[in-house]
């Protein structure tokens, strides 16, 4: 979503600033600014667009002070433009804010301020806090924030300035992450480690509740009382390298290619593979207490929601335990049956959605032990979460998920050999899963060294209108999931499909105009899967096949193939993810668009 950072030191903060800033932008880009302490007051800069747009002004009029707050915003409230961009400022300019997340009653606070008379500038709740906090200003910033956010529903991470205290940033977190970095005599605040990560490495997660003062000697972590607070101080193992492009045009065609080792990385200290299984150290749950559970319930949103469907069919198909997979955003409005006897798996690359996030803590609420399969260490659901699998992808920074695709379905692998051995799967079935696994990174590697022939087709579709994508059985969710990368990077529509499903519907949407995938591996559905190719074509449309081997049943059906290496049924989704992936990210690159900064999309969703 939106980006904070914030830094007081010695060193000059406009650079730093917009550093931090451009290494957040993948999170949120309509608009940026920055505030600085100049030694006199609270200098700003905004403009909306681009960080580059704010880097034009900056450098136009350089802003001198070594203590400053910094954001990058996707719009909820306000359209994008000038005055609804962060820092916000009180009437007097001398408090400025800047925030990620929803001031829920933002509303009432606004007129209750206007009505002891308030000016406001923009449309946007955030200004609600600069204003709350200078009514409650006594001279000492931290206690009016904390007077302010008592009064405030909602989320937030926020930082915060003041000429008339002007020597500490204030930071707060609900609901929105936001870490402080220690550095050799400096400190940062940052929604993001990678804003940071190029001059620390020693971070501190906040938790909710939490307010951080940074000032040029130390910090303090206090909480809503004021009582001071301990919080542990994090090594980050992630190289700048990571989260840089390393050569690739654009960090999703770096992130693809990283799947091989992403995988293996995934896999790592955790394949048994004579007996058959899987070892996982951070689930937190004992044999029996695995054995208790009834059933599984899966949330998730978007990528990860597909991940959790292919899941579903793994863990119902090998450990026969019923599995549920849920929207997060609807899950907690539905009133489910959920409790103790229930396992609730959560699936984030993020850890930070605000949807999963929720769901999860109403799956607490009701009782039951919540799993998060994460990438990001120490996010909040990695931290609230009762046990875990970090699925070791590594910063994916490319707003299209990909790699952390490919992990999540590892990761979901590996639960679902160490639960069916358990119950009952034995040594010699789980074997052949397992040495399935180990082949996968080299496959991996074949799909990409075919990446030009996927480029090639990727030509002859970039004028496309619609898309179709149809697979069945564990390749439905593949289906879905190339239609979502597709349609959020090239703006194509795309729909995804359960092959058998085209006759009740979208059947009727077939013409020589439509280009349909299929994805069709050698597996246990493939001849069903000939079938619906057949009604395809039969109409004329235009059939791209994902297949594994040169099929006699296919002569003549198809127009376009992509081949995949063969493997069990389990995996095809992971090696169909993989060209349907490049097939998306070519054809975006070819209609020009940004394919890392698709438009109104943004990397973490932490609003509801
Ligand atoms: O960080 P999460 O896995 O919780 O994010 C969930 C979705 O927002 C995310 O997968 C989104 O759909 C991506 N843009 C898909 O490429």
């Amino acid at each position: 979503m939106c980006g904070i950072v914030g830094y007081v030191g010695p060193r000059l903060a406009s650079p730093l600033l917009l550093e931090g800033l451009k290494r957040l932008e993948y999170r949120g880009y309509d608009s940026a600014g920055v505030a600085i302490m100049n030694g006199k007051g609270v200098e700003t800069r905004k403009a909306p667009g681009k960080i580059s747009e704010l880097e034009r002004l900056v450098t136009a009029a350089p802003i001198h002070g070594t203590l400053g707050i910094a954001h990058t915003r996707w719009a909820t409230h306000g359209a994008p433009n000038f005055c609804n961009a962060h820092p916000h400022l009180s009437c007097d300019n001398n408090i400025a804010v800047v925030h990620n997340g929803i001031i829920e009653n933002g509303s009432s606070l606004r007129q209750a301020l206007e009505d002891v008379g308030h000016t406001f500038r923009s449309e946007t709740d955030t200004e609600v806090l600069a204003h709350l906090i200078e009514e409650f200003f006594d001279g000492n910033l931290e206690e009016a924030v904390l007077e302010a956010l008592r009064k405030v529903e909602g989320t937030y991470g926020i930082a915060v300035v003041s000429s008339r205290d002007p020597n500490k940033i204030v930071a707060a977190r609900k609901g929105s992450p936001l870490l402080v970095g220690l550095g050799e005599g400096e400190y940062f605040v940052a929604s993001d480690v990678s804003a940071i990560l190029a001059h620390t490495r020693q971070v501190i997660y906040l938790d909710d509740g939490d307010l951080a003062v940074l000032e040029r000697d130390g910090y303090r972590i206090i909480d809503m009382q004021a009582l001071p607070m301990t919080r542990a101080v994090n090594s980050i193992d992630w190289d700048l390298d990571m989260i840089e492009r390393g050569g690739f045009p654009h960090f999703m065609l770096k992130e693809i290619f990283e799947q091989p080792t992403t995988i293996e990385n995934t896999m790592r200290g955790r394949l048994l593979v004579e007996e058959g299984t899987a070892k996982l150290g951070g689930i937190n749950l004992t044999n029996e207490e695995l054995l208790e559970f009834d059933n599984i319930v899966i949330t998730a949103c978007g990528t990860s929601w597909h991940s959790a469907l292919i899941g579903e069919f793994m863990i119902e198909e090998l450990a026969r335990i019923p599995v549920e997979v849920e929207y997060a955003s609807e899950f907690r409005y539905r009133n489910p049956v959920i409790g103790p006897r229930t396992l609730c798996i959560v699936i984030s690359q993020s850890g930070e959605t605000a949807d999963t996030l929720a769901a999860m803590r109403e799956a607490q609420k009701r009782g039951a032990r919540a799993l998060g399969i994460v990438n990001v260490v120490g996010s909040t659901i990695a931290r609230e979460s009762d046990g875990g699998i970090y699925i070791h992808a590594g910063p994916e920074i490319g707003v299209a998920s990909t790699k952390a695709f490919t992990s999540q379905v590892i990761a979901l692998a590996l639960f679902t050999l160490r639960l069916a051995r358990l119950r009952g799967l034995p040594a010699e079935e789980g074997r052949p899963i397992v040495e399935a696994l180990q082949k996968l990174p080299a496959q991996i590697k074949d799909v990409l060294d075919r990446a030009d022939e996927i480029e090639s087709i990727a030509d002859e579709f970039n004028d496309a209108a619609n898309f179709l994508y149809l697979g069945r059985g564990y390749n439905f969710p593949a289906a879905l999931e190339g239609a979502l990368k597709l349609k959020e990077i090239s703006y194509i529509h795309a729909e995804g499909y359960p092959a058998a499903e085209m006759k009740h519907g979208p059947i009727a949407l077939i013409d020589e105009n439509m280009p349909v995938v299929f994805i069709a591996p050698h597996d246990s559905v493939f001849d069903k899967v000939v079938s619906n190719v057949q009604e395809v074509k039969a109409r004329g449309g235009r059939v791209i096949a994902l297949t594994s081997r040169s099929e006699p049943s296919l002569a003549g059906k198809i127009d376009y193939e992509i081949r995949v290496p063969e493997t069990i049924d389990m995996f095809t989704p992971i090696l169909a993810a993989v060209p349907l992936q490049l097939l998306a990210y070519y054809i975006a690159v070819k209609r020009g668009a940004n394919v890392d900064q698709p438009r109104n999309l943004a990397k973490s969703v932490t609003v509801e």
